[in-house]
């Protein structure tokens, strides 16, 4: 563990936290008093730095802002029912973390720096997390590449942050879909698997163009045949089809390993129900449709823990259904979220605490 000395810490004269309320507050948009700052030089990770939130001041020959060496996470802290703070699998974060950072070709960050570096973020920040119910403090660590030279090749400098975001919602209602034939967002052999900055920029065409014909988002599917599911925009998906949920496999390295996605795993089969994780073909989904056996379709991710899908349209075809009867997804989400906010136990030993 890091002593708190091996962390040069500059705390922010006064809190920003009394000019906004921690209620409805939209995601992403406020951020804490302090953020973590570390820098890679020399082969070797510089003293990590909690400081006051403040811009960054960069070169514009930035090596990350040419050719994308960027990755990124998504994690949540909340408060337990005597108000302190845990936070949902951070580890299961770390990991991937560091798997997108080998495929991106940049250093790793030791637990040293990501971990305890995370601790003492939250523990100093631990007024900013909200209380209220589908609400939560929203941590967002990244690495981005800092040579100031605009030759392709992997950079030798880089700069971890970890940021906080108290945050609402994500999605507040169900979504309709469109499936997108079009573009895609993975190939096998590709970074689908990495939370890298550049699977998000690529796919905001296909976004914005479904939000034209009235849909919230895109169902991704295979890069070959557009036949096969990946994922529903940010999110994992996972379709209930008689008792069974299938949700697509990780084997192809064409989604993410998503921690909402093996928490819904866990959860589903604790409640009953078989999982299956393979390929799932659109006419699979129609047919089930078509024979009154899909039952659920939902989304999971970090930012948007369980989002229920209402509307799947694919070519002229529509499938809609009414998800006030659906039961299933509904109680995983508030299994998960009693673990997340202390009202039930943590059989799985999901929450770090602090
Ligand atoms: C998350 O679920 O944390 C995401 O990364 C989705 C999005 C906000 C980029």
């Amino acid at each position: 563990m890091t002593a708190l000395e091996d962390f040069n810490i500059t705390k922010a004269e006064q809190s920003k936290l009394n000019e906004i309320s921690l209620e409805n507050i939209p995601f992403g948009k406020y951020f804490t008093d302090h953020m973590l700052e570390a820098d890679y030089e020399n082969g070797e990770w510089k003293t990590p730095r909690i400081l006051p939130y403040q811009p960054l001041q960069l070169d514009p020959s930035l090596a990350a802002l040419h050719y994308g060496q960027a990755i990124f996470e998504g994690i949540k802290a909340y408060k337990d029912a005597a108000g302190n703070p845990q936070i949902f699998r951070p580890y299961d974060n770390f990991r991937r973390f560091n798997i997108s950072a080998e495929r991106m070709q940049m250093p790793t960050v030791p637990e040293e720096i990501f971990m305890d570096g995370l601790r003492l973020l939250i523990d100093m920040e631990r007024n900013w997390i909200p209380a209220h119910e589908n609400h939560s403090l929203y941590i967002r660590p990244f690495m981005f590449s800092t040579d100031e030279a605009i030759g392709v090749r992997p950079s030798h400098k880089y700069k971890f942050l970890i940021i906080l975001s108290p945050t609402g919602p994500y999605y507040a209602t169900p979504m309709r879909i469109y499936v997108e034939e079009k573009y895609t967002r993975a190939v096998e052999g590709g970074y689908g698997f990495a939370k890298a900055a550049g699977n998000y920029g690529g796919s905001l065409l296909a976004s914005a163009e479904a939000n034209k014909k009235g849909y919230d988002q895109v169902l991704w599917m295979d890069a070959f045949e557009h036949k096969y599911v990946q994922e529903c925009g940010t999110m994992n998906v996972f379709f209930i089809i008689g008792k069974t949920a299938i949700t697509p496999g990780l084997e192809s390295g064409t989604i993410l390993d998503g921690v909402t996605r093996d928490s819904t795993i866990v959860l589903l089969k604790e409640m009953g129900y078989q999982v299956e994780e393979r390929d799932l073909s659109i006419d699979e989904i129609m047919n089930a449709y078509k024979a009154g056996s899909l039952n659920e379709i939902f989304g999971t991710g970090t930012a948007a823990t369980i989002s229920l899908i209402k509307e799947l349209k694919y070519k002229d075809y529509v499938m809609k259904f009414d998800v006030q009867k659906w039961n299933i997804a509904p109680e995983v989400k508030r299994r998960m979220d009693a673990i997340k906010y202390g009202l039930e136990q943590d059989t799985y030993g999901w929450l770090y605490k602090i």
